[in-house]
Order: C-alpha cells, then structure tokens, then sequence
C-alpha cells in the first residue's frame, strides 16, 4: 500500500469513519544556495517525490489530535491553551502557534500522520510536517492556501517554538514547488519562479547514513556570523552586497567572519549563475557550481563532514556526474549530484562501493523527481 492510503486505512481504524480531508507536503533537495536563505539571499530547491501525509477530518471541540504512524504514539491539544513541551507534536503545535501569529483563526481536527522523508538527513522532512499540518488547518479552518503566509507560519514554529533559527526556504518549496521544476527563489522578497529541470539529467540524492540533528549550536552561530558580517559590512544582510562589491569592501573583515560572508556572497552569485546556466541549459556549468558550491560549504562555512566530503567525492569522479554537492544545513545527512541518466546504471554502484571503501558506511542513494508542493484531497 501506498503511504497515502496507508494513512485513509489507519484513521478508519483510530477514529472511524472516513477522514474528510487528505493533505500531503513534500521534503525537498537544494540543489544550490546553501546558508544563504537568513541573509536574505537566493536559493533554487526542488520539492522530492517523498513527503509527509496527514488523514483528517474536523472536530467541532477546538482540539487537535493526531496519530503519527511512524512513531505509533498519539498526541494532542487544545487551540485555546497549548504550551510548549517536547517531542514531535511541537512541529504542529507549532505550526498552530504561527498561523494565529500571522492572524488566522483556527478549527480543531483529528488525523493520522505518516511520511517517508527521512529524518535528519537534509531533506526538510521538518518543514514537510509544518506544510502538511499548514494544509490541514487550512482545509478544516476554511483558509485559502497562500504559500508566503503558510511558510512564514511554519519559519515560526522553527524559530520561536522549536528554537531553531532556520531561514525560509524549506517551507517555502513544501508550500508551493511545480512538478518537473526546481523553484528560484528570492528569500527577501519571496518572489519565485519555477524553473523546469534539464532533460535527461536525473537529480540523485546521496544519502551518507549519517545525521546530525539541527537544534544544534552550530546552525544558530552561523548565522550569528552571517548577522556581524552584514552589520561590520553596513548592510541589512549579505544579500546586499554582490560578489564585485565584497572583493573590495570584504577588507574591513577577518577571520571566521570574512570566510561565513565569503561563502554566502560568492553562493549567492552562483545561485543566480545556476539559473541561467538551467535557463540555456547548460548542465556542465551547472555542475561546475554545484561543486564550487561544495568547496566554498567545506572550507570556507565549514558546515561539511567527512562522510559528506567522501561521498560528494566519490560522485564528482564518475562519469557521467555534471557535478555534486553537500545539500540542506550540513555536519552529516545528504549530498546531491547531478548524473547524465543514461549513465545512472554505472554510477550508482560505483558511488556506493568507493564510500563503503572509505567510510565503511552503507549510503543510500536515489534518483529523485521533482513534485509539486503542499496539496489537498477533499474526499
Ligand atoms: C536548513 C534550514 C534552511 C536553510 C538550510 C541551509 O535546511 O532549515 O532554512 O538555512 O538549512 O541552506
């Protein structure tokens, strides 16, 4: 069974009767702007043929309760009095918390939830939960689906319930990517423009089997960095300051800050770089920022990991890949390449076989396809 009517089948089961609602929001791969979303930067994601789904109906007490499958527990709470505690209802308590701030008024409604975005791993299966208990809220509650508000809501939870000060772009993707398309995204403005992804090219997740969780420090001073660099530089955030600019004003920086900023100005550039090279298709160029990208995360924002470096490594010397890359915040998780698809035969085993040889790891390697953002189904 799919995981989709895996979710209709055990809400039949928990609640009785059919759910009246079936919402679905997907994880997603960076394929290039990486740590550049908080300094209000561009980045160009894709949304993943993996997600999170919720089953659900309405409840007339203003209480939400959900099943989630992947943990067998349930959980619940009242919309007129929840605090903040721990465990993964937080995500959606969460999620309730930003759409009151953003001025919603909220109905209660009961759900099984279930995804196959792995967790920890880069893919923003975090931001899938928001997205998925952002469309179920907006579906029982009679709210219109405006991905900006629904992605600022869902940055809330992060920032001010779950204490993870992570920029925008996940939730913005899970909200409202295109099928067959990765999607520009300007993180001031959060104009976007979905670009279609090269024929014949196949975006392949490689996956170390590492993790690292995020309510780390590590996230947070990094973008402490990235706020000193702005003020030391004059500017609201690194976003305002182009590549030709910061050769020159880049003097007035040091140290680890001059190499944060040094990151993020040159990434920003070649977000916009990788968007025209797509637009012309030109994929060899393409590949070749993925893995200036790469470089710049590993030694200048030194948010890569060993098991990262071997496996992006272990891509970049295949035939057949255009380039590769760490992809989401980094220190474990996922990297991303970019592989010819008539080469896929060959470069999956050899990928997998040179990073068991070095890490003695097994990775977990897939093709994915781009799919739309946040959807619901009105049964
Ligand atoms: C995490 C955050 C995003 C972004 C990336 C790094 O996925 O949630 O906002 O900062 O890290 O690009």
């Amino acid at each position: 069974m799919i995981l989709s009517e895996i979710c209709s089948a055990a809400f039949k089961k928990r609640f009785g009767g059919e759910p009246d609602f079936l919402v679905r929001a997907p994880g997603r791969v960076n394929l290039i702007g990486e740590h550049t979303d908080y300094s209000d930067g561009f980045v160009l994601p894709m949304a993943i043929d993996r997600a999170v789904w919720i089953a659900l109906r309405p409840r007339p007490d203003r209480r939400v309760a959900v099943h989630a499958l992947d943990y067998g527990r349930r959980a619940s709470f009242s919309l007129d009095n929840f605090r903040k505690r721990s465990g993964w209802i937080e995500y959606i308590k969460g999620v309730a918390y930003g759409l009151q701030a953003e001025g919603f008024r909220l109905d209660g409604w009961e759900g099984v939830l279930a995804g196959d975005v792995p967790r920890g791993a880069g893919l923003s299966s975090s931001a899938a939960v928001e997205m998925a208990a952002a469309r179920a809220f907006a579906s029982v509650s009679g709210i219109a689906w405006a991905p900006e508000r629904m992605a600022r809501a869902g940055q809330a939870c992060e920032n001010r319930w779950v204490g993870v000060q992570s920029g925008i772009m996940d939730q913005m993707v899970s909200a409202a990517a295109k099928e067959g398309h990765a999607m520009f995204l300007d993180c001031r403005s959060l104009e976007y423009e979905h670009v279609p992804l090269p024929e014949g090219v196949a975006v392949v997740v490689l996956d170390t089997s590492t993790r690292r969780g995020l309510v780390g420090s590590e996230y947070n001073e990094r973008r402490e960095q990235c706020e000193t660099a702005a003020r030391q530089l004059g500017v609201r955030a690194l976003r305002d300051v182009d590549w030709e600019e910061f050769k020159i004003k880049s003097k007035k920086l040091e140290g680890l800050v001059l190499k944060r900023a040094r990151h993020v100005v040159s990434e920003n550039q070649r977000v916009l770089d990788a968007v025209a090279a797509m637009r012309r298709g030109d994929v060899e160029r393409l590949g070749l920022l993925l893995n200036a990208s790469h470089a710049s995360l590993r030694d200048d924002f030194e948010v890569s990991s060993e098991a990262l470096n071997w496996i992006v490594e272990a891509a970049q010397s295949q035939a057949g890949c255009y380039g590769a890359r760490m992809t989401g915040a980094g220190f474990g998780g996922c990297a991303v390449a970019l592989v010819d698809g008539a080469k896929l035969g060959e470069f999956v085993p050899a990928v997998e076989a040179e990073y068991r040889q070095k890490s003695g790891l097994e990775a977990e390697v897939y093709v994915c396809r781009a799919s739309a953002g946040a959807s619901v189904n009105v049964s």
